[in-house]
């Protein structure tokens, strides 16, 4: 061990500072400045100095994040000022004239926000440096979870900036994202761990983790809303000034705060906030309106637990508690069965749910539904309902477990669960009537071949009315336009239609056409890659499996699906048929085959900045056209990145990653090039 010299120390420093702005950048921002391999590089710089010299190791350096021991329970913090609850109000216009009338003034601005589903917390700095997390606890007391705290990412361990008060109480709300609460409790499920019913209680038991190397692992993030205790000289007299604060010294605000004026705009950003609510990317259990000038707080005072100067207005709750009527079986596309359970109606999150999807039979025998049980559903965004658990104590004492299938519940045929996989399946393929229904249904669908107005209720009357068995059949109906007109709901007009789209449909291509055939495994992007590969579709089902396998991007389960499915008897015979078809644009495809050799044939391709002599859509498909794979993000795999006007972090990104860089000019050249 060597003494450090000053040169060591102000290196030390300047990494934690760089660290600490490139980590803000990252998890607060959103708007990365550098790459991981250069974060990392400075990250394992400023290890190494601790390393050598552990006498320059602070608490707030980024190496400290995880690190603490497990503890033994949790310490109990008595909070400097209570944290009070919000009272809820069922109309704003009844607080707004409270507010007003106690104040006695015509006109109140307020600091409108989302109401985060998550768990409150206290964050003490002293001159910058975080040394206390709490929860909440019962308003008085809490706990510490300071060591928990720290992991999370976008949470400053000392604050960014200058002028720090000598004491900050910030309060905020830990939770998790909705994206980040189904990633979880789908690796959750994998690896057979306990999953969550809701963000709120991930949030909540990740924070409560007594060894914070768990918490580490969760991905946690830290909006701040308040302010509990501060000294400091010159403090701004409104709420919105101190979250601008915030946000120099990096603490995370939430994005979609609003500062509005009087009952109006406090309507108008609610009807704004509910209408976004399914695309917001955290869970919210409805909003927030507080009186932004501080002074006018101060005036107002508290009432029991609550202050005066706020208030919350709730949204429909994202779950409910219903009983399940009974448990069918539904077979979709590939013939998968899916348990669904049929609910007494109930109203989740603003609309009536009386299905829940429970997956398959080994997520239903874990959760173990049962027909007459009382269940938690949940819905969130615009993701199909779900069962979460079932209520035990009020199991009927004559519920029975579901048994499972051993037949195909729509065609009798048998059934079969591949070793390793969860789902059963009916594997008579185009002989089980429902997996023909469904595949009608996909092959018609916008992404498709788009025949416009054939959905689930035609297509369900069409096989009702035995006038399609396939989808072959759908090009023998133009004979038939009377009976399609007789059926329910039809008429003379719709019918005429739906044959038009029919004909219509025979113009598209053969990358639309692959993926219309719903082969497992084969989407938009492999349909494509495959068509344009071997131009035709007789080159296609003559190829073979590692012929198959040469398409880019095209694994060898993809390639396997695709050789098994063109020598299943059942889609021979539904192809014959289809390509006996007259006029029709399905046996080539559009995009001309990838020049062999040509640069762009299998190079993954990021676009940044706007585009004018293409779109962004435009310039993707030539690039694709030509065999290249356009991305959303960097990585040191891609070829190029194609940079327009005002391009963003990306271009700083790319040359931290040595990817070559083209103007639009370039990118131009490079595509018309091809001949
Ligand atoms: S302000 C005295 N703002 O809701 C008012 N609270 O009942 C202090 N919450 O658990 C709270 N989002 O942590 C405020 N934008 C927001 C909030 C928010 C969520 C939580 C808060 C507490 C509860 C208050």
């Amino acid at each position: 061990m060597t003494t450090p010299t000053p040169e060591t120390l102000a290196r030390v420093r300047a990494l934690r500072a760089e660290l600490a702005h490139h980590n803000h950048r990252y998890h607060v921002l959103d708007a990365p400045e550098i790459g991981d391999d250069a974060y990392d590089a400075l990250f394992r710089e400023l290890e190494s100095l601790e390393q050598l010299h552990p006498v320059l190791i602070t608490p707030d350096s980024p190496t400290r994040r995880v690190g603490a021991a497990p503890l033994e329970g949790f310490a109990k913090v008595v909070h400097r000022a209570p944290m009070l609850s919000i009272d809820t109000v069922a109309d704003v216009a009844e607080f707004d004239r409270r507010v007003r009338e106690g104040l006695g003034e015509a006109e109140v601005e307020y600091a409108a926000e989302p109401k985060i589903d998550g768990v409150a917390v206290s964050l003490i700095y002293e001159r910058g440096l975080l040394v206390c997390v709490a929860t909440r606890g019962d308003g008085r007391e809490g706990e510490e979870v300071t060591a928990q705290a720290r992991t999370i990412p976008s949470l400053p361990l000392r604050l960014l900036g200058e002028g720090h008060p000598e004491l900050l109480e910030a309060r905020g709300e830990v939770f998790m994202t909705l994206a980040a609460f189904d990633a979880y409790n789908a690796r959750a499920l994998e690896t057979g761990e306990k999953t969550f019913a809701n963000p709120r209680n991930a949030a909540a038991g990740s924070l409560r983790q007594l060894d914070p190397r768990i918490t580490a692992q969760r991905p946690l993030k830290l909006y701040c809303h308040g302010v509990g205790e501060v000294r400091a000289e010159g403090w701004p007299t409104r709420h919105d000034q101190v979250m601008a604060l915030f946000r120099d010294w990096g603490l995370p605000t939430c994005p979609d705060a609003e500062v509005v004026v009087g009952v109006e705009g406090c309507r108008d950003y609610y009807e704004r906030l509910r209408a976004r609510r399914d695309q917001l990317s955290y869970e919210i259990d409805g909003m927030v309106f507080k009186v932004n000038v501080l002074a006018w707080r101060e005036r107002l005072g508290f009432v029991a637990r609550a202050p005066r100067w706020a208030s919350a207005c709730k949204f429909p709750s994202r779950e409910a508690f219903t009983t399940v009527e009974a448990i069918d079986v539904q077979v979709g596309r590939t013939g998968a069965l899916t348990p669904v359970a049929r609910l007494q109606p109930v109203g989740v999150g603003g609309v009536t749910v009386t299905n829940a999807t429970l997956h398959n039979f080994e997520e239903l025998y874990r959760k173990d539904v049962r027909a007459g049980d009382t269940v938690r559903v949940r819905r969130a965004g615009d993701v199909i309902p779900e069962v979460v658990e079932v209520v035990l104590e009020k199991r009927p004492a004559d519920a029975l477990p579901v048994v499972t299938p051993a037949s195909c519940p729509v065609c009798g045929g048998a059934v079969a669960k591949p070793e390793g996989e969860v789902v059963i399946r009916c594997i008579e393929g185009f002989f089980c009537p429902a997996q023909r229904k469904e595949a009608v249904r996909h092959f018609a669908s916008r992404r498709a071949m788009n025949i416009e107005g054939l959905g689930e209720k035609l297509v369900e009357a069409l096989f009702a009315g035995g006038l399609i068995g396939d989808v072959a059949d759908l090009y023998r109906l133009h004979g038939m336009s009377e009976r399609v007109a007789g059926l329910e709901r039809m008429g003379e007009k719709s019918a005429e239609n739906l044959l038009a789209a029919i004909e219509e449909s025979r113009g598209r291509d053969l990358e639309r056409f692959l993926f219309a055939l719903g082969i497992r495994e084969v989407g938009e992007a492999t349909a494509a890659s495959l068509a344009r590969h071997f131009g035709t579709i007789e080159a296609l089902m003559a190829a073979s499996e590692a012929e198959l396998q040469g398409a880019p991007e095209v694994g060898p389960v993809a390639a396997g699906r695709v050789w098994a499915f063109f020598r299943a008897p059942g889609s021979q015979a539904l192809l014959e048929r289809l390509l006996a078809e007259p006029a029709t644009g399905w046996h080539r495809a559009a995009a001309r085959a990838v020049a062999i050799g040509h640069p762009l044939a299998g190079a993954t391709v990021v676009l940044t900045g706007t585009l004018t002599a293409w779109t962004r859509q435009e310039a993707k498909a030539r690039l694709e056209a030509l065999g290249a794979k356009v991305s959303g993000s960097l990585s040191k795999r891609t070829r190029y990145l194609i940079v327009g006007e005002a391009p963003g972090s990306k271009l700083t990104q790319a040359r931290e990653l040595g990817v070559e860089i083209l103007d639009e000019t370039a990118m131009i050249a490079l595509v018309q090039g091809a001949g």
